[in-house]
């Protein structure tokens, strides 16, 4: 069964395409480059990136995987949550393609995918579990106890925690995005050097803040600390912040088996600190982890075989909770 999957929710144009559950192909056209120099993501010129490559990217995806269009069983894209000008442009590009083809559509919701990602290749894997999603946009905490069933333990009460990476880059003279650029300057300093706390300690529930390390950047610099040395310092508190976070709700839950997916599971030194608590961690594999198409066809597989729908009625949704 193939499947092909479009994720236009923010400003990657991400295409994929999966066989019976295996990724085959994994295209990303990154627009960095067009938003970097307004220090943040334009919708607009977002919307018309998108519409200007989506579907030489769809014939290039083909192209590599072997496949003529005819040959694709299903056609999934993001619904939300996202940009909705960004979102429209594959949801309904995706919607076309399946309706000329006489094919399925599914609708993924853009969490979904990230947590599917992580499952890329530990197809083995059966809830319940815990998902953390830590990316540019978001950073939720999920227990899942059956497939397509999410509670929402935790969440962010400010920044996500990709965009405090970036925000701190930022604040530390580093491009974007600012998480690879944090985690190279890291390696070059003391944390030690540098007084830091880690956020919402003594807290109870499964709350996340990154706002306030920002502020403590900012401040860090103002002291003169070294720029090197405030990373490695931001670096690990965030790190810590996360690690006690996910451990607290694995205690809690009785979970052992953790998900941690989007941008931010790239980190290394997240990677090393979490292994260390004792859990059986999944991570996605390469190109994955941050936004893409295949992460949405891998979704539409799953749910696709335990309850086949076709939703091309179903409009997109810039504001959705999973
Ligand atoms: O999942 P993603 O592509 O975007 C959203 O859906 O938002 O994640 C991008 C975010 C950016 O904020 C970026 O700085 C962060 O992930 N990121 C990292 C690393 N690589 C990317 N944060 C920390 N360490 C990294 N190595
Ligand atoms: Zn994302």
């Amino acid at each position: 069964m193939w499947i092909l999957g479009i994720d236009t929710s923010c400003d990657d144009t991400g295409v994929g395409l999966v066989r019976d559950g295996s990724v085959v192909v994994n295209l990303v056209a990154s627009q960095t480059l067009l938003h970097q120099r307004y220090g943040g993501v334009v919708p607009e010129l977002a919307s018309r990136e998108h519409t200007q490559v989506i579907d030489g990217l769809v014939q290039q995806a083909l192209l590599e995987g072997g496949i003529e269009v005819s040959q694709l069983d299903l056609v999934a894209a993001t619904r939300g949550p996202g940009l909705i000008g960004a979102l429209l442009v594959g949801y309904t590009y995706g919607k076309g393609l399946a309706f000329a083809l006489g094919k399925p559509f599914v609708a993924v919701h853009h969490l979904e995918g990230h947590i599917y990602a992580a499952l890329a290749e530990h197809p083995e894997v059966e809830p319940p579990f815990l998902a953390l999603i830590a990316s540019g946009g978001h950073t939720h905490l999920f227990e899942v106890p059956a497939w397509g069933t999410y509670r929402l333990l935790g969440a962010t009460l400010d920044d996500a925690a990709g965009e405090a990476f970036d925000k701190s880059a930022r604040l530390l003279g580093l491009g974007y995005p600012g998480g690879p650029e944090i985690e190279r300057l890291a390696q070059q300093g003391d944390a030690s050097r540098v007084p830091l706390g880690v956020p919402l300690q003594g807290q109870e529930g499964f709350a996340f803040s990154f706002s306030g390390l920002k502020t403590a950047v900012a401040r860090a610099l103002e002291k003169g600390y070294a720029p090197a040395d405030i990373a490695a310092r931001f670096q690990q508190v965030a790190v810590e912040h996360i690690a006690q976070v996910v451990t607290r709700a694995a205690l809690h839950s009785g979970l052992r088996t953790l998900l941690v997916t989007g941008g931010v599971a790239q980190n290394a030194a997240l990677k090393a600190h979490l292994q260390a608590a004792g859990l059986r961690i999944l991570f996605p594999p390469r190109g994955l982890a941050t936004d893409n198409g295949a992460m949405i066809a891998l979704a539409a597989w799953r749910t696709q075989a335990q309850n086949p729908q076709n939703q091309l009625n179903l409009p997109a949704a810039a504001y959705l909770p999973l």
